[in-house]
């Protein structure tokens, strides 16, 4: 562990042990990355292909356990803090952020895994509610937490993510995906994951640019999911393969669909349904050329299509909005940057682009002016390394 992340680390079990004392438990270290997309945007509950890396910032926890059968829960980036009994492991709406815990816990001991009291403090370096998944990394620290002190690491990785996602849509509410579990779950350092969502299976893929680097843009426009229009885009994506299926009875997905198909899209009538429909076919069809171009090492054509992506993300599945549409057209008019757009759910949040290594400065120079001069707010510009899944530290 470097010198600067040892001396974090070490100050957060101080704070750890001011904030709950001291007991004869071991005091355990995890960490949790957040995640960005590279490309394969709202497929990942369509059945589509996915192509998600972890980075080196995320969710630290400092963990104990108790003999009180509570969770003890202590943030140092939100206000809530505080005490839920493992006997009553119900969404409470004042427990905030804690939520997600509480979710965890219950659906690991509903698997039939142990569970039992712990003190957790908890430490994020990602800016929240940009994003780049906090809640996931969140979920999978406290999911991690519990597979190590309470199962002796026991529970398969691919499993937590499962339960992740279950604590996302039924204690929190939003209809999520499986993909920001499953990296965070899974993903490997100097690797992005190219995941199956519709079997699961997955392949990493060595993700190092040369010449170039991901520069992540944060909009610094908060994303609330839960009041934003995912569930509804999810919706759509359904009804548009029910319409669909009897022109292609064997499809379980609308992914399943190849570009080939895209003519049946005509039996569709209401356009924005269609829209929707049309993105999904062909942004996973972009994944696959993505894959290509990156194992060519072909960063020019990998940069048009992340443009392709977002062109397709704002026009025809609808999810940028005004902050992310000035982000993305300053930093594509960028002459050395080979391609940005959104990246996660959207509504707001983070892009990310590929940027010539020695043109960095004078892109972020050029995307703060275009950026502030539209929407009257500050960008920020986040350099991350591709770092490892979730992991005792
Ligand atoms: C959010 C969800 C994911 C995925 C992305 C969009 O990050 O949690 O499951 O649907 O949006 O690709």
């Amino acid at each position: 562990m470097k010198g600067i992340k040892k001396n974090m680390i070490n100050n957060l079990v101080k704070q750890f042990i001011d904030s709950f004392g001291e007991n004869e438990h071991e005091i355990r270290k995890f960490f949790s990355p957040s995640r960005i997309n590279i490309i394969g945007e709202h497929i990942d509950y369509n059945g589509g292909k996915v192509f998600p890396c972890p980075l080196e910032i995320g969710t630290y926890g400092i963990a104990r356990k108790n003999d009180d059968n509570v969770l003890r829960l202590k943030s140092l980036n939100m206000d809530h803090q505080g005490e839920i009994s493992l006997d009553n492991l119900i969404y409470v709406e004042e427990n905030d952020w804690m939520n997600y815990a509480a979710g965890m816990l219950k659906f690991i001991a509903d698997e039939g895994y142990h569970t039992g009291g712990l003190d957790i403090l908890v430490f994020g370096d990602i800016p929240n509610g940009a994003g780049l998944s906090s809640s996931a990394s969140l979920e999978l620290l406290i999911g991690e937490i519990v597979n190590q002190i309470y199962n002796d690491g026991e529970i398969q990785k691919e499993n937590l993510a499962l339960i992740g996602k279950k604590t996302e849509n039924e204690f929190i509410g939003l209809n999520s995906g499986i993909m920001d579990q499953f990296i965070i779950a899974v993903g490997k350092k100097d690797h992005a994951t190219l995941i199956d969502t519709n079997t699961l299976d997955y392949r990493h893929i060595p993700f190092q640019l040369d010449d170039t680097t991901i520069v992540i843009l944060n909009t610094n426009k908060r994303r609330e999911l839960k009041d934003s229009k995912y569930n509804e885009r999810r919706s759509e994506c359904d009804l548009a393969l029910e319409l669909l299926k009897p022109y292609k009875p064997e499809i379980t997905a609308l992914c399943d669909l190849t570009e080939d198909d895209l003519h049946l899209l005509e039996n569709i009538e209401d356009e924005n349904v269609r829209k929707r429909a049309e993105h999904a076919i062909r942004e996973n069809a972009r994944v696959y050329k993505a894959i290509e171009a990156l194992e060519e090492n072909d960063i020019e054509t990998l940069g048009s299509l992340l443009v392709q992506s977002n062109d397709s993300l704002r026009e025809l599945f609808e999810v940028t909005g005004p902050h992310l549409d000035s982000i993305t057209k300053h930093a594509n008019s960028f002459e050395h940057c080979l391609g940005a757009r959104m990246t996660g759910a959207g509504f707001g949040g983070c892009g990310i682009s590929i940027v010539k290594n020695d043109e960095i400065e004078n892109f972020k120079a050029h995307v703060a002016k275009g950026y502030k001069e539209d929407t009257g707010l500050d960008a920020e510009f986040i350099i991350s390394q591709v770092g490892d899944g979730v992991h005792e530290l």
